[in-house]
């Protein structure tokens, strides 16, 4: 039974990170998305809104699971028994922070490898922190995420807004 773990912020899911789960759900036995606990970020979503946000994006999908996580991936990989990391490769900008990390991890351990898969082009340029300002901006973000997500978007900007009033 080979695992694969797909971390990140996930705030929020996107299309481009489904893409990914559905490529990876067809190579590995067991995806597990793994919704990570940055102090460093202010996120629009909690983890509890992005780890149910993600569960419904990927109800149809058998073979995935999704939980959150504190402290080192490495850890993480240990304590889900995973076989190695997902990560997405959309352009070629996003290649020197994936290798820092793919490397770093594999200092902190040995055996771990790092899988990067592509998205469909339509998905390629897709990126939460930019769904996130189209939509603060009051733009159309609906077709780059997942309907369920769309709506949770712009339920936290009314939200957003009626504080700021
Ligand atoms: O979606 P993101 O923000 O690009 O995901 C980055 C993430 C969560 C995968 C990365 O920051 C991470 O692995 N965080 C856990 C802490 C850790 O292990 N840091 C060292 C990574 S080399």
């Amino acid at each position: 039974m080979k695992t694969v773990l797909y971390p990140g912020s996930f705030d929020p899911f996107t299309n481009g990170h489904l893409d990914l789960v559905v490529r990876a759900g067809k190579l590995f036995d067991r995806v597990i998305v793994a919704v990570a606990v940055n102090p460093g970020k202010q996120p629009m979503f909690t983890l509890a809104e992005r780890e149910s946000l993600i569960l419904e994006a990927c109800r149809d999908l058998p073979n995935v699971q999704v939980v959150s996580f504190t402290g080192l991936l490495v850890e993480a990989i240990e304590t889900l028994h995973a076989d190695a990391v997902l990560r997405g490769l959309r352009a070629f900008s996003d290649f020197e922070y994936e290798l820092q990390m793919a490397l770093m991890n594999r200092g902190l351990k040995r055996d771990c490898e790092t899988i990067f898969l592509t998205p469909t082009l339509k998905n390629s340029f897709v990126a939460s922190s930019l769904i996130k300002e189209v939509a603060r901006l009051g733009g159309d973000f609906s077709k780059y995420v997942p309907p369920t997500v769309a709506v949770a978007i712009s339920a936290k900007i009314a939200q957003e807004q009626t504080f700021h009033d």
